[in-house]
């Protein structure tokens, strides 16, 4: 069964899943820890992130909580991914750490293969690792060889590759079809991705191919079509943020329907439900 994970470091979003008891883990990313600190130093501005992080955790207990390293070389990954695990995942056993599959800024670098060495260095050490930032089916294999037990494709940043690159206006959310966008006779494309759950597929159907056993997750998913495409895809996890993971409940027609049964029950049958 695919699993579903929350992509969010906001405290009471994850309480509010893991309360409806179908959560199976949770991603972060700086982005994402930025955000929360900002929100609740609103609040508290004394607010203690190793704490936060700890009762994050614990909230989570039995489930996976991904944390990202900073860095970008093959030392700073591995000191941080160390750190982060003999300091968090006492707490409640479930840290991943998240490497990047090349940490490189820009086009041309020379730390390119970082990211691989760190994948191989601390899943060695017994560290479990999530390889994050994945936009193509190459480096998802070279994740998988390095030892990342999860793999995160990111759907949504692919899509905003295809378009930008083809100067397309979008806005975050929109809906990016998996067959990709045609213009005149020609499908857009990224060397040969017209999507990112085309992207997601081929990864699925390499690791089918090779008896890979690390999991696909599928990440940067914005709306619940693109979470429907994904598991019809065969990603293993999906991680959704919270407002889409709302959306997943959602239907006009569920509402309306709600509200006429309540409307129509009578005095006979309510009595019966005491
Ligand atoms: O899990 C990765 C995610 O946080 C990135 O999402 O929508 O910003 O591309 P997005």
């Amino acid at each position: 069964m695919v699993q579903i994970f929350l992509d969010s470091a906001d405290i009471e979003e994850i309480k509010e899943a893991r309360r409806a008891g179908i959560l199976d883990g949770v991603t972060t990313n700086p982005s994402l820890i930025k955000k929360a600190v900002e929100k609740y130093k609103n609040e508290n501005p004394r607010l203690d992130l190793e704490q936060y992080i700890k009762d994050l955790l614990i909230i989570c207990k039995g489930k996976p909580v991904s944390l990202e390293v900073i860095g970008n070389t093959f030392e700073e990954m591995i000191n941080e991914g160390v750190v982060l695990f003999k300091r968090f995942n006492k707490v409640a056993k479930n840290v991943y750490v998240k490497i990047p599959i090349n940490p490189c800024m820009e086009k041309e670098c020379t730390n390119y293969s970082d990211g691989i060495k760190a994948i191989k260095y601390l899943s060695s050490h017994k560290i479990p690792v999530n390889c994050t930032l994945i936009l193509t089916p190459e480096q998802a294999l070279l994740a998988a060889k390095s030892g990342a037990r999860f793999v995160s494709p990111f759907i949504g940043r692919e899509d905003d590759y295809i378009r930008e690159i083809n100067k397309i206006k979008f806005k975050k959310e929109d809906y990016f079809t998996s067959e990709g966008i045609k213009i005149g006779r020609k499908i857009l494309d990224d060397n040969s991705i017209v999507s990112g759950i085309n992207l997601l597929k081929e990864i699925v159907e390499i690791f089918r191919i090779n008896k890979i056993k690390s999991k696909v997750l599928a990440a940067s998913v914005r709306n619940k079509r693109q979470f429907r495409e994904a598991a019809l895809a065969g990603a293993d996890i999906i991680t959704v943020p919270y407002s889409v993971y709302k959306e997943l409940l959602t239907h006009e027609k569920t509402a309306e329907g709600m509200k006429k049964f309540t409307e129509d029950v009578v005095e006979e049958y309510k009595n019966l439900l005491r």
